[in-house]
């Protein structure tokens, strides 16, 4: 189903002992791993949950980075994928052939590669000013492109979007009527909705209020939105309690983290991705340190109770409570177990995005053994080079 890496060489990843198929063991640690199967079981829930609720599944592919996972995304009922990046775009150009763009691209390179994917891919940009919509738009017209737009919307986030319903109808309506680009509808990103699952009655309430008084702006004025693109990790499962929205966005729930399981968006057993690692000491009474820091697990805050970096996978109790940048620092004050030198963890990072994004490869795990290694090939900035490429240059 996924391309393995070792494909090249025929058959499941090999140690390089010669002595047959990857282990954990011959994993030189730190090492990002997925459990192939949970990971398949939240694609498909996810799935399931957007085709009960007729939404249209457009998950974002900043998460694992990865053209393999996001082939696997479409095969599974995606409708396409959602970038962050000029090279996610690329990237992800290899593996599916319609692509949101939800962050407004400034600059004339920017625009240049969005110009440059194939020809096959159907592109929507969202964006929140005249100014991007215009270069947007010049840029598409010179590469005799048309590319679609998505008004972004302010739904109590605070980051980027309009807030107001007149200035949502008046960028939809410039939209609408400069040649190179297509008025599509409009997005918006519910990242202020992060509390429990249970608790979050209230936020949503105000956001259907929200959405539902800007639809009807637009409708009004001619301008129906034909696409209402919204959806997080936090709010996923209660998304179609919003009037309105037609496609969901989620990121994180391809793998889901430590956040995602402390505020009951997914359960720990539903946590994919880990990073192998290896304990180094327990010189220091009441820790264990493990080769996995800052630079491995990353050093994202914990936006619910519990404090720390991570917690691991089989101890949940156990909390990497302290990271420098090639060390990670377990806390055995609450727990029985105690780890000898030498010993390996699987460890659930806060964060699952950033920290993948300081990964260079993936290995799917089925079991004990390595069944896969993907390269997250999205990751950095510069433009994406094929391997083949890569290699007539070298
Ligand atoms: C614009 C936008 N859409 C969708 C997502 C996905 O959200 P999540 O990671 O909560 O699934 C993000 C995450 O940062 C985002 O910024």
């Amino acid at each position: 189903m996924f391309r393995r890496a070792s494909e090249r060489a025929g058959g499941l990843p090999q140690n390089d002992k010669g002595k047959g198929h990857m282990t954990l063991d011959d994993l030189e640690t730190p090492a990002a791993l997925v459990d192939v199967e949970r990971m398949e079981a939240n694609l498909r829930r996810a799935a399931e949950y957007c085709r009960a609720h007729g939404l249209e599944w457009r998950p974002h592919a900043k998460t694992h980075k990865t053209p393999e996972l996001a082939a696997e995304q479409v095969r599974l009922g995606a409708v396409g994928v959602t970038v962050a990046t000029p090279r996610e775009a690329e990237v992800m150009a290899t593996a599916v052939d319609d692509i949101l763009l939800a962050y407004p691209p400034f600059g004339a390179s920017k625009l240049e590669r969005l110009m440059r994917l194939p020809e096959h891919v159907r592109l929507t940009v969202g964006l929140d000013s005249a100014e991007a919509l215009d270069a947007l738009a010049e840029a598409a017209r010179r590469a005799g492109r048309t590319a679609g737009v998505l008004v972004e919307l302010d739904a109590g986030m605070g980051r980027v979007g309009l807030g107001s319903p007149e200035h949502a109808v008046e960028l939809a309506r410039r939209a609408s009527e400069t040649p190179g680009v297509e008025y599509r509808g409009i997005m918006f990103y519910p990242g202020h909705i992060r509390g429990p699952v249970a608790e979050q009655d209230e936020a949503l309430a105000a956001l259907d209020v929200c959405l539902g008084e800007r639809i009807v702006a637009l409708s009004e004025a001619g301008l129906r939105p034909r696409v209402v693109s919204g959806g997080s990790t936090p709010t996923f499962w209660r998304s179609h309690e919003v009037a309105g929205i037609t496609e969901l966005r989620p990121g994180t729930n391809i793998f889901n983290d430590r956040t995602t399981a402390e505020i009951g968006a997914c359960a720990w057993d539903e946590c994919a991705y880990s990073v192998l690692a290896t304990v180094v000491s327990t010189a220091v009474a009441g820790q264990a340190v493990v080769d996995a820091g800052s630079k491995a697990l990353a050093k994202e805050e914990l936006r619910a109770t519990g404090g720390g970096y991570g917690a691991l996978l089989e101890h949940p109790e156990v909390v990497v409570k302290a990271v420098s940048e090639e060390h990670g620092l377990l806390d055995l004050a609450g727990t029985e177990w105690r780890p000898r030198v030498g010993e390996r963890v699987r460890i659930v990072p806060n964060h699952v995005c950033v920290s993948v994004n300081l990964q260079e490869r993936l290995w799917g795990v089925r079991g004990g053994e390595v069944a896969a290694e993907w390269e997250i090939a999205g990751r950095g900035r510069a433009p994406w080079v094929a391997r083949a490429q890569t290699a007539a240059i070298g």
